[in-house]
């Protein structure tokens, strides 16, 4: 009999299975020749006794390489390697002109460089970014366990097959309760569609509800992905003035009667990116408007989890009650953006149209972590936490403003953000932003310079500050190098 005591070393120390080590040494052997076609192995017990072992160690790993074809177990004569072996070795292409793989692809094809925006990366530097959460807050642990339970009974209740395109029914039915507790809409799981985050949302929303020429009245600036989306539908943006309480309605109004608009798109909660809040008696008129002149509001609600003020002022959605607005949310800032569940709450008409066109690009979202969500919300993990994060993102809101008003007095200038993740700064005429993004670059500190938010300015002063990712001592850090930064100008 061959050594296979020292023929397969286990140790038994590493994180890799003791019969998946004796699998792996014994495709080794067989590779190699040293265990050559219709070699008789041991049996399991002489095995398992030889490597010390349980036998059911030795019992899974022949199993396992039978499955595989590296051997054939006959019950009266025993195990043995098999003579027609798993083909594994990789093959060079014999005609292949060039080595390795093309950088560039050998034909044409339409580069869309409208698109090709840069954006701030989120990194491990020191980052006051658009205004992203803390991912060290986020509940992992829970939904790790509830992520892992599901795999676990997955295969009883058809949670890792084929699902309904719309989402998970139990997610929606647990959305729908706290949407309603949450935010006043009457929403039910009819009225619900999942998907990968606000963004897909938005986009999908476009390909329905939108056709090439169609007017999309959006704030003067606005939320610089959805123009994109918007303009990639081949529609005409209309830029609406927005001041300290939101879009300007009236001069909506006053565009409404000049022609057809099918489309106001809206953050009310914030404005993204002056943080502004829509005002109560604007979100009146915005609704009095939408019946009066027939267009669809896209309230797109991505920051609605944390506001500071005392009594949030409710969702458009909450109050509408001709089925003018079509209402976006996303989990990817009130639990982490790697997390990409968001939803659409419309009609049950358009919810099924939306099924119909995100079917061909995207069969289903991700169930399993739609389910583990929802045990979340069933159970008020996810209330829970958001209570914790809008306390946290509160005092760091008051943390930051104060160390940007110490540090850099009237070089900068911002309202008082009453909700969000980010403070809208305006710097001082005489500070080139660009200039500044790259000098604070250099001392470690990413900043967005500007340019992002406001691409049609010739020169831009203003730039979101994101807050709520940052420890009061990382704030303390990046606010004296922006200070240094700022000093250059003077
Ligand atoms: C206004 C607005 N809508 C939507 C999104 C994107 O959200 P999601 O990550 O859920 O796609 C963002 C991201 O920052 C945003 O600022």
């Amino acid at each position: 009999m061959l050594p296979y005591k020292t023929l397969i070393l286990l140790d038994r120390q590493a994180s890799t299975s003791l019969s998946t080590q004796i699998g792996n040494a014994l495709i080794r052997h067989i590779r190699q020749g040293v265990l050559p076609a219709n070699t008789k192995l041991p049996g399991s017990r002489a095995l398992a006794e030889l490597l010390e072992v349980h036998r059911k160690t030795v019992i899974a790993a022949y199993d396992d390489l039978t499955a595989q074809g590296w051997l054939i177990q006959n019950p009266a004569q025993g195990t043995f390697v098999s003579s027609q072996l798993p083909d594994v070795t990789p093959r060079p292409i014999a005609e292949s002109p060039k080595p390795g793989l093309a950088h560039q692809t050998g034909y044409s094809f339409k580069q869309q460089k409208h698109l090709a925006i840069p954006v701030l990366k989120p990194s491990s530097a020191l980052t006051f970014d658009d205004g992203f959460p803390d991912v060290r807050l986020a509940p992992v642990e829970q939904l790790a366990r509830n992520y892992r339970n599901i795999l676990k009974r997955g295969f009883q209740n058809h949670l890792l097959n084929y699902a309904d395109t719309n989402g998970s029914f139990f997610f929606r039915q647990q959305l729908a309760r706290y949407l309603q507790d949450s935010r006043g809409i009457p929403a039910t799981p009819e009225h619900i569609f999942t998907t990968r985050g606000s963004v897909m949302a938005i986009y999908l929303l476009a390909q329905v509800l939108l056709t090439p020429g169609d007017v999309v009245a959006v704030g003067q600036t606005n939320y610089r992905t959805a123009n994109l989306i918007f303009i990639e539908r081949g529609t005409t943006l209309l830029p609406i003035p927005v001041d300290n309480q939101g879009i300007d309605v009236e001069a909506l109004a006053e565009q409404c009667r000049r022609q057809p608009v099918r489309m106001v798109y809206v953050t009310p909660h914030h404005h993204h990116p002056t943080t502004v809040t829509l005002s109560a008696e604007r979100r009146v008129r915005l609704l009095q408007l939408a019946e009066e002149f027939g267009f669809i509001v896209l309230e797109d609600d991505y920051d609605y989890d944390f506001h500071y003020a005392s009594s949030p002022i409710l969702p458009l959605a909450s109050a509408d009650s001709a089925g003018m607005v079509v209402y976006v949310g996303s989990f990817t800032k009130s639990i982490a953006p790697a997390f990409r569940v968001g939803y659409v709450v419309a009609p049950p008409n358009l919810i099924e149209e939306l099924g119909y066109r995100r079917r061909i690009i995207d069969r289903q979202g991700d169930t399993v972590l739609e389910q583990a969500i929802a045990e979340m919300l069933a159970e008020g993990d996810i209330q829970r936490h958001l209570k914790k994060a809008q306390k946290v993102y509160h005092q760091r809101r008051d943390t930051f403003s104060q160390l940007l008003r110490e540090n850099l007095g009237d070089r900068v200038s911002f309202t008082l953000p009453d909700g969000g993740l980010a403070v809208w700064a305006k710097f001082a005429p005489d500070v080139n932003l660009p200039a500044l993004a790259a000098r604070c670059h250099q001392q470690g500190l990413s900043i967005s310079d500007g340019r992002f938010y406001q691409p049609d300015q010739p020169t831009v002063h203003h730039t979101r500050l994101g807050f709520a990712s940052r420890t009061p001592e990382e704030m303390q850090r990046g606010v004296e190098v922006l200070k240094w930064a700022v000093s250059s100008y003077q």
